[in-house]
């Protein structure tokens, strides 16, 4: 029950209706089984023995009203309506299996894509607190389990569980002591195999989701850092972190695996001997043998429908076992993840109005669990053709602060003025107004074109205003120089380019949607003085238009600042007005 309530709760209010509803059209496919092999006993009486199926009197007039001119017109006519009878149920069937296939895999498809939404679109603060290997693994694999290896199984026990009821409600109308004894024989059966598996399988699916947690964390970790992994030597530890799991992983695949196969063959052996008992049965009670053979026949066919049944109950029995943890997980990824879960992504940032200044006042801000305030009440204006540097020590606060103007966090205390107009939801609308180039950037595996303009989609991408961002980033003449213009590779995380040219990059994908404020965040700490000095230049040709605010040590770009400012202990200092004049 617990598990079926943390199920319903991955599910929308429409999916779960849309549950309801193949659960009664199970039903009367259950029916439609049971009425399809039904039909097969009248038609094998008829050609078994016809004479004492003749003497009927039901039969008789059951001829009469069919209009059929002789025996052999009936069988033809009888033949012809079990046909029909078989195809509309096996067409119905088919519309059955393909609503319920469809129902589970939008469901996947559908949960996978709300919880990367929610990691997605939840305030940047809340990132922290989750690993992304773990998140990665959870949308693209353990989704699936729970819908593929939870859901389905399910809905097949359901399914099969009242085609099994239904059959055995028919075999009990025609042969009653036989389809108790084959019943008692079969569930006897199942439970034998329930209570062998029961203990191994409950080691081994805790052991899956511990395995499959470590080999992600091995790839992502070994093959993120893979720089690092090579200069420390370290390329053993992930690979035997990840072989070691692969093969704990494998073991309780393998123990899966082999109890999702053994319940065909324990089916079989109850059915033939429900067929042996059927025999003796007969024999016991002095019938005439030839009595049976449509009896046998109807259990033959039941038999070979109710066996597959049988055994796709008990693989699903075996699934929902082994797949608990899985369902257990995905649950606690759905609980936990930011709310709402399902964003709805409006069009991209609107063109915001001409940035001419950008204010900070009386900003506070502390991060959860810390005792002293990062930032207390801080005030700073930048004018459009400004640019400001803010110095300090490691850790003071610089990040946050740049943070906080982007509208990645939202402030504590204070407020946050554009053109002197108070910004009521920072964090929605200062988007629209600045720009980073971070400390450590992400340069996508793709061409310089899809670099600059950033998960914007291919058709919706303006080259004119590509060129315009290399451009003003300097980087221009080298994709020029390329010859396969915007189209040029960058390289996994930019490997085809040097550091430098990553910088510009980074600089071209922050100028793109033209943001009236630009923030450098250490933009030239890792780069040698000539390239830095480009960039220099660089971001002196991109201020002449905007407001541009500079995390930095180095003089070189001090020296660019109009006014430099001083953090230290969340709070900030000295404007200090340096001798240059914007041109
Ligand atoms: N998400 C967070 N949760 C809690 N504390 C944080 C978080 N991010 C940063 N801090 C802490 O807040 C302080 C300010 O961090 P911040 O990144 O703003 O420093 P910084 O001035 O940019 O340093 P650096 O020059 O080293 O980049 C640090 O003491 C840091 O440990
Ligand atoms: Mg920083």
């Amino acid at each position: 029950m617990k598990e079926l309530k943390q199920l319903a709760g991955l599910l929308t209010k429409a999916e779960r209706w849309s549950a309801i509803g193949l659960l009664a059209l199970a039903l009367v496919g259950a029916f439609a089984e049971a009425v399809g092999i039904g039909a097969v006993f009248p038609l094998l009486s008829l050609l078994s023995q016809p004479q004492a199926m003749l003497a009927d009197e039901r039969v008789r007039s059951v001829i009469v009203w069919t209009g059929a001119a002789s025996y052999e017109q009936f069988v033809l006519l009888a033949t012809a309506v079990l046909m029909l009878v078989f195809v509309v149920k096996n067409l119905f069937l088919a519309v059955l299996y393909y609503a319920q296939t469809r129902f589970v895999c939008l469901a996947d498809a559908r949960i996978g894509a709300d919880l990367l939404s929610a990691y997605l679109c939840a305030p940047y603060g809340e990132r922290v607190e989750h690993n992304s290997a773990d998140r990665i693994r959870v949308v693209t694999t353990e989704v699936s389990k729970v819908t593929l290896g939870f859901l389905m199984p399910l809905i097949a026990l359901v399914t099969e569980g009242l085609v099994v009821v239904s059959l055995v409600v028919l075999l009990l109308v025609v042969r009653p002591q036989a389809a108790v004894l084959a019943f008692v024989l079969m569930g006897a059966m199942s439970v034998a195999v329930q209570a062998g598996f029961r203990r191994s399988l409950g080691a081994h699916r805790h052991v899956r989701v511990e395995a499959s947690s470590a080999m992600f964390r091995s790839v992502s970790e070994g093959l993120g850092a893979l720089k690092e992994t090579k200069v420390l030597g370290r390329e053993q530890h992930f690979v035997r972190r990840f072989r070691d799991n692969s093969v704990r992983y494998a073991r309780s695949t393998i123990v899966f695996m082999t109890m999702n196969l053994l319940p065909r063959l324990l089916m079989e052996t109850a059915a033939v001997a429900t067929l042996a008992a059927c025999i003796i049965v007969t024999i016991v009670t002095r019938q005439p043998l030839d009595t049976i053979v449509p009896v046998l026949t109807v259990f033959g066919l039941a038999a070979v429908r109710i066996m597959p049944s049988a055994t796709r109950m008990l693989s699903a029995i075996n699934n929902l076992r082994y797949y608990v943890p899985a369902l257990r997980d995905v649950s606690a990824h759905v609980a936990n993840a930011p709310r709402p879960l399902r964003v709805e992504l409006g069009p991209g940032t609107a063109a915001a109005e001409p940035l001419e200044t950008f204010e900070l006042r009386d900003v506070s801000f502390s991060y959860p669990g810390e005792t002293a305030p990062t930032l207390r009440s801080v005030s700073l204006s930048i004018g459009r053709g400004e640019i400001v540097a803010l110095t300090g020590r490691s850790g003071s606060g610089k990040t946050t602060l740049s943070d906080i103007m982007l509208g990645l966090v939202a402030p504590a205390a204070g407020e946050v003025r554009v053109n002197g107009r108070s910004i009521r939801e920072p964090r929605r609308e200062l988007g629209t107004y600045a720009g980073l180039v971070p400390q450590n950037f992400f340069i996508l595996d793709d061409t310089v074109r899809r670099n600059v303009a950033f998960g914007v989609p291919q058709e919706e991408i303006d080259d004119e205003r590509v060129w315009r961002a290399l451009e003003q980033a300097r980087l221009a003449e080298r994709v020029r120089t390329d010859g396969r213009g915007l189209d040029m590779p960058a390289g996994e995380n930019g490997a085809l380019l040097s550091g430098g040219e990553r910088q510009r990059l980074a600089i071209a994908r922050a100028l793109y949607p033209q943001p009236g404020l630009l923030v450098f965040d250490e933009a030239t700490s890792a780069l040698d003085s000539a390239t830095e000095s480009e960039i220099v230049e660089t971001i002196l040709t991109v201020s002449r238009t905007r407001a541009v605010l500079v995390i930095a040590h180095r003089p070189a770009l001090l020296g660019i600042a109009t006014r430099t400012f001083h953090i230290e202990n969340g709070i900030l200092t000295g404007a200090s007005e340096s001798e240059r004049t914007v041109t």
